[in-house]
């Protein structure tokens, strides 16, 4: 069966090597793909906002399955499109997909619902947001409602940083994503990713994960998609696990049918773990990137039944395989990164870089230019691992980084610090 991926990321390359190792997968395309997706599947460059040009392709190449990388192209009915003409894909429709393109539509679900979550207040207009910011406790936490590639969010420490965030949020900072406000309390505990694939009834567990949003070491600096991640998610006990599953997973599945709008593909909860047990941070609607790397890189067993049963409706009859042992990623990115940076730099060294079987080499902002592959974005690369502990794969990925020539990139050098710490002190 052919599968086209959609995207030009980590997470996507990840997805192409879980597909490379699939026994049903036949042909793999990838649109628009990258330097390192090129090696394992057919790249092009499709308009995926032009969905009739999805679905033509589709038709045209055998393809059985479409697998939605980002949330936009979610948030913008693909999956709806897709459906309609008979074309199978995995990942939610437009209107499920609001749980990661509307703040405001998940916080007024979990009030629903009754799931643990930041308390909040919901705004249209400036006026009464700065009133309410006068009886707040800081710090305080503002969220634009809409899509803002992860910009969206301000925890502003006392009243003028809210009230400036408020006002700019207004004014159009984040376009149409800031015409609706959320202020929510600021929730204080360790962060975690928990991670199912649903059929729109069942939840089908994956490994969680933990990322490291911020761009240095020492978890300072501006916010990025990611520096790194490891899995699984020592802070995610089976107790918390089963806590997440049963207090938010199951009854945001519940609502979502209820409301008639089953959600179907990955559903992925960035937690707070409280003193009071997990609440629920955000949404998202697909694979995290870089936690898909991680995930990937301990999948055992094949991903497209799977995939299949999610869009199907049949995913309790399914089962996942994964290494015990954890893995670790770690972003490199230009220099610059998250903010200007330059393109077109040549990385080398990665071919003996990759030369353990232990360590996986993912590629985002990529182009192979005849051989030669250059740097094409802020995420350039992810450097993959798996060890008998988090420590052990830390080092192996470290090692094969210090194998890559690569002037312009950078790397935070403290990936996994927490499981790492926690290691040292159970020994
Ligand atoms: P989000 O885009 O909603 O995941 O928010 C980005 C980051 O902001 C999260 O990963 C948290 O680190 C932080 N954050 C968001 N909401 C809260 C909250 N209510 N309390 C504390 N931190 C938060
Ligand atoms: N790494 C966070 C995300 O994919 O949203």
């Amino acid at each position: 069966m052919g599968v086209l991926i959609i995207g030009s990321g980590g997470r996507e390359h990840a997805l192409a090597y879980a597909f490379s190792r699939s026994q049903m997968a036949g042909d793999v395309f990838c649109t628009p793909g990258n330097g390192g997706i090129a090696k394992l599947a057919t790249c092009l460059d499709l308009d995926v906002t032009d969905h009739q040009t999805i679905v033509d392709f589709c038709w045209e190449n055998n393809v059985g399955l479409v697998v939605v990388g980002p949330e936009l192209p979610l948030v913008d009915g693909l999956v709806d499109s897709l459906e309609v003409e008979g074309i199978k894909a995995f990942g939610p429709t437009k209107a499920a997909a609001q749980l990661e393109g509307s703040k405001a539509f998940t916080k007024q679900l979990c009030s629903k619902y009754d799931i643990p979550t930041a308390f909040y207040e919901i705004f249209e207009r400036e006026a009464p947001a700065l009133s309410y910011l006068n009886e707040c406790a800081y710090p305080i936490v503002i969220k634009a409602d809409g899509l803002a590639a992860g910009k969206g969010v301000i925890i502003a420490k006392d009243q003028d940083e809210a009230r400036k965030a408020t006002k700019e949020c207004f004014a159009g900072r984040f376009g149409e994503a800031g015409t609706k406000l959320v202020i929510e309390e600021c929730l204080v505990g360790e962060e975690a990713s928990f991670f199912v694939i649903s059929d729109g009834d069942y939840a089908m567990e994956f490994p969680t994960a933990q990322d490291h949003k911020c761009a240095y070491e020492g978890d300072t600096g501006p916010n990025t998609g990611g520096m790194g991640a490891y899995s699984p998610a020592p802070v995610m006990t089976k107790d918390m696990c089963q806590r997440t599953m049963d207090e938010i997973i199951l009854p945001t599945l519940k609502g979502m049918k209820a409301e008639g709008m089953p959600f179907k593909g990955v559903l992925f909860a960035g937690l707070m773990i409280t003193s009071e047990g997990p609440k629920l941070i955000e949404y998202n609607v697909r694979f995290g990137d870089p936690e898909c790397q991680v995930q990937m890189a301990r999948l055992r067993s094949d991903l497209l039944p799977v995939m299949l049963a999610s869009s199907d409706g049949k995913l309790e009859r399914m089962v996942n395989r994964f290494d015990e042992r954890p893995a670790i990623t770690i972003v490199m990115a230009t220099k610059g990164y998250p903010g200007d940076y330059d393109s077109g730099s040549e990385i080398k060294g990665l071919e003996e870089a990759a030369n353990d079987p232990d360590v996986m080499i993912f590629h985002a902002g990529t182009k192979n230019e005849d051989g030669r592959i250059l740097a094409t974005g802020g995420r350039v690369l992810n450097i993959t691992a798996l060890g008998d502990t988090v420590s052990q794969a830390r080092d192996k990925a470290y090692a094969a980084i210090d194998k890559i020539d690569w002037p312009q990139g950078f790397y935070r050098k403290d990936i996994g610090w927490r499981a790492v710490e926690r290691e040292k002190q159970s020994t």
